[in-house]
């Protein structure tokens, strides 16, 4: 069995090029993982998004422990056989989740009480408690728990916060089985401030986890606030391990991510934008429910190799969502997860060249290019 690793093959500048070692395969690096809240990447088949190049999916201990219950999962064999995704899974904590999603939360120092959103039910999660569902899950990589910050706060809110998240991580860690093949990362929290930023890097590093996570971030500090960040982290976390900014983004924040040392990244939005009509494209995002491509003939974004532009219109395209037929939805939740995917393909073979700078620059100038 291969013990869970990342080796570092490639840098240029900033930038890494690596590759993910563990239990469930491989992943080459920088990744983009494709968000499973519910054991199923909304709209795909596992076979559809194999198809797309993601290799790690995201899934959520806040919504599993809900339905269909943990243990329940852990008697299917576990979320890879239940959702038939052999390969890397990384579970996020559910605190997140928790302070996005639930009703009536109660937040103190041993962890949240919440009610859930289904079905109004009272639970409580734990550092302990998470660690042990994502176990039961059999999260390939599995998340410490912590409190993400609410944005805008006072030094003080943040420092308190920042604070609890890694006492928390101290008792994940206590309380994570290791096992060959599997890892954990800890969470870097603190806001917008650098000193805080530092202090929790310095925390979870003495710690030591297999993986850095920088949470509290794209929660509405805007894009340069959080590459200021970025630079703050990135330098004081360990060059072996690999990092991972959560929730983040659009393409662009991906390629300035990148750029900043950036080695994992999960986001809704291509998934999310491809069930409302929101094409990512190589010339900018297009709404496939616009009334000028009843008549467009042409292929969705030519040389894109998946279903939908291989083999359709986007008069197609526009013509499923205005009947509001579900294949508009997983034919453009694989393209843009594609799209994705490519674009992280395109920058890891430039890293390796030294070219990643330019790769940047002529995406961004696609983009801006727009549509003929
Ligand atoms: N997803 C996006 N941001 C965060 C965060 O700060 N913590 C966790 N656990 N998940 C996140
Ligand atoms: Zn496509």
């Amino acid at each position: 069995m291969t013990s869970f690793g990342f080796s570092l093959l490639a840098t240029n500048g900033a930038a890494r090029r690596g590759r993910i070692a563990s239990a469930h395969g491989t992943a080459e690096t920088p990744a983009f993982m494709a968000v499973g809240t519910a054991g199923t990447v909304k709209a795909m088949t596992a076979d559809a998004v194999r198809a797309t190049g993601t290799e790690i999916v995201l899934g959520n201990t806040y919504h599993l422990m809900l339905r269909p219950g943990a243990e329940r999962v852990a008697s299917l064999g576990g979320l890879h056989r239940m959702a038939d995704w052999p390969g890397i899974i990384l579970t996020d904590s559910g605190g997140f989740q928790v302070m996005s999603l639930a009703k009536l939360r109660k937040l103190d120092e041993v962890g949240v009480i919440f009610r859930s959103h289904i079905d109004g039910s009272a639970h409580h999660l734990t550092p302990e408690r998470s660690i042990a569902i994502q176990h039961a899950l059999d999260a390939t990589i599995t998340m410490a728990f912590d409190e993400c910050t609410k944005f805008p706060a006072t030094y003080d809110e943040v420092a308190a916060s920042m604070r609890l998240s890694m006492r928390w991580a101290a008792r994940s860690r206590d309380a994570f089985a290791r096992r060959d093949g599997y890892g954990q990362f800890g969470i870097v929290q603190g806001g917008i401030f650098p000193d805080l930023r530092a202090e929790s890097a310095a925390a979870l590093t003495d710690i030591g986890f297999e993986g850095y996570a920088i949470g509290g971030l794209a929660v509405g500090e805007g894009q340069t606030r959080m590459f200021e960040m970025l630079d703050v982290i990135n330098p004081l976390l360990p060059d072996h391990r690999p990092r991972y900014l959560m929730g983040v983004g659009t393409p662009d924040d991906l390629l300035g991510g990148i750029a900043r040392g950036i080695d994992m990244f999960d986001c809704v939005m291509p998934t999310r934008a491809g069930r409302t009509a929101r094409a990512f494209t190589a010339r900018g995002i297009f709404n496939l429910r616009n009334a000028r491509f009843a008549d467009d003939a042409r292929p969705l974004d030519p040389g894109c190799p998946c279903l939908g532009c291989a083999r359709h219109s986007r008069a197609y395209l526009h013509h499923l969502f205005r009947a509001e037929e579900m294949l508009g939805s997983m034919l453009l939740t694989a393209h843009n997860l594609t799209y994705y995917q490519r674009l992280m393909a395109g920058a890891r073979c430039a890293i390796e060249t030294q070219t990643f700078e330019e790769y940047a620059v002529a995406t961004r100038e696609g983009w801006a290019r727009g549509d003929d």
